[in-house]
C-alpha cells in the first residue's frame, strides 16, 4: 500500500457527530472514495457473510469490533484499485492498535490529514434518536427526523426503498458508543494531535455549514 498517490483523509469523530453525512460530501468534492467500516460491517451483516456474524454481537450492543478482524478488513479495502488515488476513511482508526498498525502499513505515515468533527454529546445522542438510514445497503442514504427529514415520510430521497432505524441506535447501544468513543477513540485523536496531522472542526449547526468549514480546513491544510 506504500505506493499510494493522492489525498488520504481520515474523518474522526464521537457516532452521530456526522461523519456519514459529511464524508459523502467530501469525498464528491475531493474525488475520493468514502470508505467507512461501520457501512462494510452492516452491508457484511446484512449479506450474512462469516466477517458479518463476527461483527454483529459487538455492534448491536455498541461495543467497537475487536482490532485484529477491523484491521485486516482495511488492509484489504485498501488494497482495491479505488483507493490507489487517496481515500477518505470514516470510522477507522478508531483505537491506538488500529492507528499504529495503520501507519505501520503505509511505512509510517499513513494520513495526510485528520479531521476531528467535535459534536457535544447532549447533540450527538439527540441526532442519533432521530436517525433514519436507507434500508438498501448499496443506497444507506442518512436522514434525521427533525434536522435532515425527507421529502416523503419513510421514503429515502435517493433511490425510493423504505427508511429504517439502526440497530445500534437504541438508548442503551447509543451510550456504550460514546463510552467507547471515550476510553478507546479519543487516545487517537491525541495521537494524532501530537503528530500534528490533526484538524478541528465545529460539528455544530446546519449540515451545510459543517461542510463548508471542513472544505475550509481540508483546502488549508493542502495549501
Ligand atoms: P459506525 O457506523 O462508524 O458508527 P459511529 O461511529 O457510531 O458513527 P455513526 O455512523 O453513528 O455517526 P456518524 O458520525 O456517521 O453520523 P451521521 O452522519 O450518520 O460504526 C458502527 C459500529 O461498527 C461501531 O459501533 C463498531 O461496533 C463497529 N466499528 C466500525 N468501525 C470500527 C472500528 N474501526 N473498530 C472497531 N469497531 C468498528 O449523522 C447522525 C445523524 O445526525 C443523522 O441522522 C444525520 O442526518 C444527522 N446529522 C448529521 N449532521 C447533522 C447536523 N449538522 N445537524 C443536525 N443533524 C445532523
Ligand atoms: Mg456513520
Amino acid at each position: 500500500m506504500s505506493g499510494q498517490t493522492g489525498l488520504r483523509i481520515v474523518l474522526v469523530g464521537a457516532p452521530g457527530a456526522g461523519k456519514g453525512t459529511q464524508a459523502s460530501r467530501i469525498s464528491e468534492r475531493y474525488g475520493i472514495p468514502h470508505i467507512s467500516t461501520g457501512d462494510i460491517f452492516r452491508a457484511e451483516v446484512a449479506a450474512k457473510t462469516e466477517l458479518g456474524a463476527k461483527a454483529k454481537g459487538f455492534i448491536d450492543a455498541g461495543e467497537l469490533v475487536p482490532d485484529e478482524i477491523v484491521t485486516g478488513m482495511v488492509e484489504k479495502r485498501l488494497g482495491e484499485p479505488d483507493a490507489a488515488g487517496g481515500f477518505l476513511l470514516d470510522g477507522y482508526p478508531r483505537t491506538r492498535a488500529q492507528a499504529e498498525a495503520f501507519d505501520q502499513d503505509f511505512g509510517g505515515h499513513a494520513v495526510d490529514m485528520v479531521v476531528a468533527l467535535n459534536v457535544d454529546e447532549e447533540e450527538v445522542v439527540s441526532r442519533m434518536s432521530g436517525r433514519q438510514v436507507c434500508s438498501d445497503i448499496d443506497c444507506g442514504t442518512v436522514f434525521q427526523e427533525s434536522s435532515n427529514p425527507p421529502i416523503t415520510d419513510g421514503i429515502c430521497d435517493s433511490c425510493g426503498s423504505a427508511l429504517v432505524r439502526r440497530d445500534d441506535d437504541q438508548p442503551p447501544a447509543i451510550l456504550r458508543r460514546i463510552e467507547e468513543f471515550r476510553q478507546k477513540t479519543e487516545p487517537v485523536i491525541t495521537y494524532y494531535r501530537d503528530g500534528g496531522s490533526l484538524v478541528d472542526v465545529d460539528g455544530s449547526g446546519c449540515i451545510d455549514d459543517v461542510a463548508e468549514r471542513i472544505f475550509a480546513a481540508i483546502d488549508a491544510a493542502k495549501a
